[in-house]
């Protein structure tokens, strides 16, 4: 009777369509895939991980440089041979590249079969059925009020004890530079019950910590009215009052945060609660105030650091990260000198840095001279980057002898005997495996750096029980 059922089972599977997703460009594009993955679950697709098994590839594609969206226009040459070796291999392109170039990828690459917007990935099932007849199709309509908020993401984190869950979608910021907003509209903020409901889901699940996700998470606002007619508001720094209420076992997350943006009550939040991780990526993107106007980031150099003053009052153990961008348009060496200038002075734990790359249809595009040399955008990129080497390694000298609290994550990647996870300050850290495990809270000495990670010891324990 077993072997029959599951021969029976294993003929359902087998007539399933395989879905292969690869996931391109920032966590909010990760966390869309969990969504997409949900959808075609429910309408009897299966995933694999092996690309060869696939009758449907989605390439989830990010627009945000002009070389991240050339690492897909490679993909797509090789899934070109995949299809030649199964004509009836269906190719999707979605995501922020899908939105801005819509049905140009299909003229330019033959062999893309969909191309599907960040607010259209409930159509994704009636799509893939249309292609699956041979025609060509493209849904790229950006929605204002899409959340997903009914979805619940299949996890494709791989130790599953760190989870992303989005709060909102689109920006509304209009930074000169950037193209998210273009591709990913409006700025919504999804319902909070919504919300707390997915991430008691999760820690049911046995996760640990929650990332909460948005472009510019302090602009999350909800409105409601309840039967009394009476109005409910919810800012940013409410609802992660909510998030850390709902388990001291649950570490507390966020990016991005806006400079412009966040407030005094959420740092005040973060130090209320213990479980709200010590951590804050604040982009700066540049030093200078004129670079700054140039880019439309609402904030001067001044208004930087005072925002970096309150955070090192308010919190004096909080790790500060930040983006930051070298030769944008009309930026001097005076301007790149004051960049270095705020690095040194911040003192960056770490930082993501980028050469400006000019995307089409922004506002620098229209209206500014993209007029910095490619070697001096090089040259000024090498410069950040030794310096914030530099202020790394200094940040992780200074953690030799503290004590942190450490959420075990897995195996360390150079050696089996070891554990690796972060601190609240979202500092790696590898110690000695003894009788721990994954998703447990270790308290670990450091005893020393190397250029990526602080390497300790376990001294006393907190293990955190399941749920
Ligand atoms: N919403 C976030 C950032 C999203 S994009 C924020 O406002 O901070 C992530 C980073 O990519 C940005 O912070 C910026 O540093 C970089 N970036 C965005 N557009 C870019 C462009 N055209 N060229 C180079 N880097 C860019
Ligand atoms: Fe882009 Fe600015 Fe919005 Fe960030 S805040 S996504 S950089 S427009
Ligand atoms: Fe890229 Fe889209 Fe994210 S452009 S950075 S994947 S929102």
């Amino acid at each position: 009777m077993n072997s029959n059922n599951s021969d029976f089972t294993d003929l359902n599977i087998q007539s399933k369509q395989k879905l292969y997703i690869e996931t391109y460009g920032c966590q909010m594009n990760a966390a869309d895939s969990e969504v997409v993955i949900s959808i075609l679950q429910d309408n009897g697709y299966q995933t694999t991980e092996n690309i060869d098994d696939a009758d449907v590839i989605l390439v989830n594609t990010c627009s945000i440089r002009e070389n991240a969206e050339q690492r897909v226009w490679g993909r797509l040459d090789v899934f070109k041979h995949l299809k030649k070796k199964k004509p009836e291999l269906i190719v999707g392109v979605i995501g922020c590249m899908a939105e801005r170039l819509k049905e140009e990828i299909i003229k330019k690459k033959k062999i893309v079969d969909l191309v599907v917007g960040p607010d259209a990935y409930r159509d994704l099932p009636t799509l893939l059925e249309t292609s699956e007849t041979g025609q060509k199709v493209v849904n790229v309509l950006l929605s204002k009020e899409e959340t997903y908020d009914d979805i619940n993401p299949v996890r494709l984190d791989k130790n599953h004890v760190s989870a992303f869950v989005s709060i909102m979608r689109g920006c509304n910021n209009m930074c000169t530079y950037c193209i998210v907003p273009y591709v990913r509209g409006r700025e919504r903020s999804r319902d909070p019950e919504t919300i707390i409901r997915e991430i008691k889901e999760i820690l049911e699940l046995g996760y640990k910590e929650v990332t909460l996700l948005g472009q510019n998470v302090d602009s999350y606002y909800w409105k409601t009215t309840d039967s009394n007619n009476h109005h409910h508001e919810l800012t940013f720094a409410q609802l992660l009052e909510k998030v850390a209420k709902i388990s001291p076992d649950l570490r507390i997350r966020f990016s991005t945060s806006h400079p412009k943006d966040i407030s005094d009550n959420v740092l005040y939040t973060m130090a209320m609660y213990n479980n709200i991780c010590n951590h804050i990526h604040l982009p700066a993107q540049s030093g200078s105030t004129k670079v700054l106007k140039l880019m439309n980031r609402s904030y001067t150099r001044e208004e930087y650091m005072n925002k970096i003053m309150a955070i090192k009052k308010i919190l004096p153990e909080c790790a500060i990260s930040t983006d930051m961008m070298t030769g944008f348009c009309d930026e001097t060496d005076d301007d790149h000198k004051e960049t270095l200038s705020l690095m040194r002075w911040v003192n960056y734990d770490y930082a993501y840095m980028f050469k400006y790359s000019e995307r089409p249809g922004t506002m620098a595009a229209k209206k500014l001279s993209d007029n910095v040399p490619e070697e001096i955008k090089s040259r000024r990129l090498t410069e950040i980057i030794d310096l914030q080497n530099k202020l790394s390694k200094t940040s992780k000298k200074q953690d030799i002898g503290k004590i942190f609290e450490v959420l075990v994550e897995g195996t360390s990647k150079r050696s089996n005997d070891n554990l690796v996870g972060r601190n609240s300050q979202n500092k790696v850290i590898v110690f000695p495996r003894e009788n721990f495990q994954t998703g447990d809270y270790v308290s670990v000495k450091i005893e020393k750096t190397t250029s990526a990670t602080l390497i300790g010891y376990a001294v006393k324990t907190i293990i955190k029980t399941a749920y």
